[in-house]
């Protein structure tokens, strides 16, 4: 199995290019289910995650087409066209979506299309229960009639397809908003979310519908208001750059020190975590091609954050902020309020020398002087990032073993790492 291998102790300098975002990535190609006409999506990340929804839109009857790489200096994202001209099959079996909790959200655009959809319960990263109550309520908003059958969501339109509803979630959830919008695009009516997610991701996916033909009130505000119409057409979208990608080589670069440009980077979109960093002492800068970090031996303040829905800090980015806490002067308290069980770095971090107590939902972390590498294992996601993060600064040599996770949502990340001066390696 793949380990990173990484030797800490060298700044970063230089650029790191940006991918396009994951977290939108995965939506819009399921956006693609919702009309028999092709949909270009621009600036696809190459990832495990991307890889395994193409098996499932496959399965669905979606052709997919990966265009060429274009000759310029750099590696662009994916420019891929997904064309479900006819859904040959609604549904989404155990073997496909387990791996992968946004796989389930194809729930949404079936249900509206082809009018009935059959999907396993989900998988994903083991970041406390994530239940799929919110997504069942309000499909039920909109009409659908819901069964649940040996571990598959077993759901169908009323005659005629479904039709508008009012959806209150009781609260912000990123997936469940994806889905109610998606499928209230194709509906009869209206359909009114509030309380809706109102992340970037959520924001890009409501342009590409538009683009496709639908009618939505309220795009980045936290009341959508989606008119239904009989039909979407084709439409070409680019995805928007990654601001989880962002805020981790933010905080890679202040954790090593040094002065790293963020290409294609908005800083907009993550205002709470530059926000964080700047009281950390490190510098932050907007440019015309992005965003440039900076910090140049002075010490990490310790700085009090909390996870919130956009736009507060992201529960994405709270593992990564912790690991770079742990070698600031003071004590820094972290509250994860999205996630029950979202701490599973925090015994990781702690090989390295951390020192950090959890109680709850806090987690407070004492600044130490030094980290030592160590063997490390990746647990989720974004954890996974952070174990690189700690290592980047830890003395000596740190091997972090089951990288899976980290290919599921980092494109290229020793390359773009090793770009800018940083002793890291993929050891097959
Ligand atoms: C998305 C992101 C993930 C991010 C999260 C929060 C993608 C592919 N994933 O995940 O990276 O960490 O948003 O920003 O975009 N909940 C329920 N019932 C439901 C649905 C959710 O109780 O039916 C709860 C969850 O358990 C969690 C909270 O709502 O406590 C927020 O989850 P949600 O925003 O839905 O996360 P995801 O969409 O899964």
């Amino acid at each position: 199995m793949d380990r990173i291998r990484l030797v800490g102790g060298n700044q970063l300098h230089g650029e790191i290019p940006i991918s396009g975002a994951k977290n939108a990535a995965l939506p819009l190609m399921i956006a693609s289910l919702l009309t028999r006409e092709p949909l270009t999506l621009e600036n696809v990340p190459r990832l495990a995650d991307v890889k395994q929804l193409e098996r499932i839109l496959e399965n669905h009857g979606v052709d997919i087409a990966v265009h060429g790489r274009r000759a310029t200096d750099q590696v662009d994202g994916q420019r891929m066209t997904f064309e479900a001209a006819e859904i040959v099959d609604t549904t989404a079996p155990y073997e496909l979506v387990s791996t992968m909790r946004a796989s389930f959200w194809v729930i949404g655009p079936l249900l509206a299309r082809a009018h009935e959809a059959r999907v396993s319960l989900p998988g994903g990263c083991a970041i406390g229960t994530r239940p799929v109550d919110l997504f069942l309520y309000g499909l039920k908003e909109l009409g659908a009639e819901i069964d649940i059958d040996e571990g598959y969501v077993v759901a169908r339109a009323p005659a005629g397809g479904l039709r508008g509803g009012r959806v209150v979630f009781p609260k912000v959830t990123v997936g469940a908003t994806h889905v109610i919008m998606m499928a209230a695009t194709l509906a009869r009516g209206t359909t009114v979310i509030e309380n809706a997610a109102m992340e970037p991701e959520v924001t890009d996916v409501a342009e590409c519908l538009v683009a496709m033909g639908a009618r939505i009130d309220g795009i980045g505000t936290r009341t959508l208001t989606i008119e239904g119409v009989d039909e979407l057409h084709g439409a070409t979208h680019a995805v928007l750059p990654d601001r989880i990608e962002t805020g981790t080589y933010a905080m890679a670069a202040a954790m090593a020190g040094g002065n790293v440009l963020l290409r294609n980077a908005r800083p907009a979109h993550l205002e709470a975590a530059l926000a964080a960093l700047g009281q950390a002492g490190v510098h932050v800068a907007e440019e015309a091609g992005g965003l440039r970090i900076m910090r140049n031996g002075n010490g990490l303040q310790a700085v009090d954050v909390e996870t919130q829905p956009f736009p507060g800090f992201p529960t994405d980015l709270q593992a990564q902020f912790m690991a770079l806490m742990t070698m600031s002067d003071g004590v820094a308290q972290i509250r994860e309020t999205i996630f029950e069980n979202r701490y599973m770095h925090v015994a990781e971090l702690a090989r390295f020398g951390a020192d950090i107590r959890v109680e709850g939902q806090v987690a407070t972390v004492t600044g130490v002087p030094e980290l030592r590498g160590a063997q490390v294992m990746a647990t989720d996601l974004r954890a996974s990032v952070s174990l690189v993060i700690a290592g980047l600064a830890a003395r000596g040599e740190t091997m972090v073993n089951r990288i899976y996770h980290l290919d599921r949502g980092f494109e290229r990340l020793e390359e773009k790492l090793s770009g800018c001066g940083a002793e890291i390696e993929r050891v097959v």
